[in-house]
């Protein structure tokens, strides 16, 4: 319960990242396919990993304010990649320090993803949309939309 509170807690305050949902589907995020980081029993860091056409997108990357700039994030990202089975891991975002840590993992930024996974990431940001019509999450909908130009696909390649 502690883990879905800290959640909540993150996705609430971060308007980069998708909003929060209830308290058991994010109970389910948490125990599915995310990788976690942990300082004496508390978690501090959080990142989901899902198919997108043929890439496996890393997404929802969160790092507690108390434990930024110390490469909790590489670490992070460290995990995930190691977690994931697919040759192919994507991760989109506009956030300077979620670049720079991909950049120093050696992700590359690419232009077009390939079809299946520009299909797929196209279905995925309309849904996201709803999902944040339906909340009334404007401040949020406003934030991610201002400096969509700004998105860069960062690519890595096992
Ligand atoms: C993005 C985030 C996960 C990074 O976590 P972190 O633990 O601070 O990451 P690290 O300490 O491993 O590395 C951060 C790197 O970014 C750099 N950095 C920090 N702020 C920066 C900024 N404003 N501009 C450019 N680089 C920056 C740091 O110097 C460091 O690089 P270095 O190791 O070469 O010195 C964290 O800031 C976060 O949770 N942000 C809010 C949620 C979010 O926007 N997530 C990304 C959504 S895609």
């Amino acid at each position: 319960m502690e883990d879905v509170r800290w959640l909540k807690k993150m996705l609430s305050s971060e308007l980069e990242v998708r909003p929060p949902s209830s308290d058991k589907k994010e109970a389910k995020y948490l125990a599915g396919n995310c990788a976690k980081i942990y300082r004496d029993g508390d978690l501090i860091g959080y990142a989901e990993m899902r198919k997108v056409g043929s890439h496996t997108e890393i997404s929802t990357v969160l790092v507690d304010k108390d434990f930024r700039k110390q490469g909790i994030g590489k670490e992070l990202i460290e995990k995930a990649v190691k977690q994931i089975k697919n040759d192919k891991i994507l991760c989109c975002t506009k956030n300077p320090a979620m670049a720079k840590v991909l950049q120093n993992l050696t992700f590359k930024s690419i232009g077009w993803p390939g079809l299946s996974t520009a299909i797929m990431l196209t279905f995925n940001t309309f849904a996201r949309l709803l999902s944040m019509l339906i909340r009334f999450e404007f401040k949020r909908i406003w934030r991610q939309g201002k400096g969509i130009h700004k998105y860069e696909r960062y690519e890595f390649k096992k």
